[in-house]
């Protein structure tokens, strides 16, 4: 797939997702070859401070193509911050217009600006306007049930220079409740010649049949699916190619744990690495045996050691 002039290796793209998809997680999740991968939602105003804190969220990894997603209401703000972004080595610049938090939407930023047709435009051009690099647009359905303007703010988008545009199948409304609604996402498909993503619960290789054959998109995005197995994108290609996928086995997914640890230490420093880490160990321990008590254990520590030790002993051959 291309995103104008940048070639993807494959069309299973990893989301954008705060407090998971940092410079740590996104370079264990690119050992299983993503199409492409985003950074956390980066508050325009920050970025354009840049404070130590939003720097290291830009912070790009090695052989990382790179999508830095942006949120914020002002264009003006966001046309430094697309500066910004280029300047730190984005090599894709994607514009938020699907957050449903309360404290985005109340600063009309995030899927708000679906429901202000004429600031999400102004945004979007301003965005494209700022920089060389391709501009992808990421949004939900609408605002609400009666507000479904998904397929027309596509299609005004795709004329303003976007290169790209992601739909998670709800509207702000739903929150993340009920199904995301992977028919809806065709009509966006129908109204423009740029590539569609399709996005909204897909966890298993059915999932990924269902949202392509039902969507018509150019390709899907995995979040939630994501959690504590990122070979699921090594897994979804392989069975894509109609071969069996054999999950890494023990003491594979142990390395790759051990490694999620060090590389959230060295890039937060101690304490706030570790406990960046701990939801992601929980995820990867789900489902084993005894892992209620083995996280238990774990959160009741702030030793890095011994959580290197716990994580020895319960993932064991
Ligand atoms: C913890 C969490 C954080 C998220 N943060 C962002 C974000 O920063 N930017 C964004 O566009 N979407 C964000 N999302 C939405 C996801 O990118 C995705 O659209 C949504 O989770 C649906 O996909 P999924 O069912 O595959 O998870 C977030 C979702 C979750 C669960």
């Amino acid at each position: 797939m291309l995103i104008r002039n940048i070639k993807l290796p494959n069309n299973i793209l990893f989301a954008p997702m705060s407090g998971v998809s940092d410079a740590p997680y996104r370079k264990i999740v690119k050992k299983f070859n993503p199409g492409l991968v985003f950074s956390e939602m980066i508050a325009s105003r920050a970025l354009i401070h840049k404070n130590k804190k939003t720097l290291r969220m830009v912070k790009k990894n090695n052989n990382e193509i790179l999508a830095i997603q942006i949120a914020g209401c002002e264009p003006d703000v966001m046309y430094d911050a697309a500066k910004v972004c280029e300047d730190q080595g984005a090599d894709i610049i994607d514009i938020n217009m699907g957050c449903p938090v309360k404290k985005i939407v109340n600063g009309y930023a995030g899927s708000a600006l679906m429901k202000d047709e004429d600031l999400a435009l102004k945004i979007i051009d301003s965005v494209c306007k700022a920089t060389k690099i391709p501009v992808t647009l990421k949004m939900r359905t609408g605002w609400d049930d009666n507000n479904k303007n998904a397929p027309k703010i596509a299609k005004i988008a795709e004329s303003l220079g976007i290169s790209l545009i992601t739909v998670h199948g709800r509207t702000r409304c739903q929150m993340f409740k009920g199904k995301a609604d992977w028919a809806f996402i065709k009509k966006v498909k129908q109204e423009v010649k740029i590539p569609v993503i399709a996005n909204g619960d897909v966890e298993s290789f059915k999932d990924v049949q269902d949202i392509l054959r039902i969507s018509r998109a150019d390709g899907l995005m995995i979040g939630r699916g994501s959690y504590g197995k990122p070979w699921i994108f090594e897994e979804i290609q392989t069975m894509l190619s109609d071969k069996p996928y054999k999950t890494p086995n023990i003491s594979i997914i142990r390395d790759i744990i051990n490694e999620h640890h060090q590389l959230c230490l060295e890039h937060y420093g101690i304490d706030v690495g570790l406990k960046s880490f701990r939801k992601h160990l929980c995820w990867y321990s789900k489902s084993l045996r005894n892992s209620n008590s083995f996280r238990q254990e774990i959160n009741k520590t702030l030793d890095h050691r011994k959580i290197t030790s716990l994580i020895n002993t319960f993932f064991e051959d």
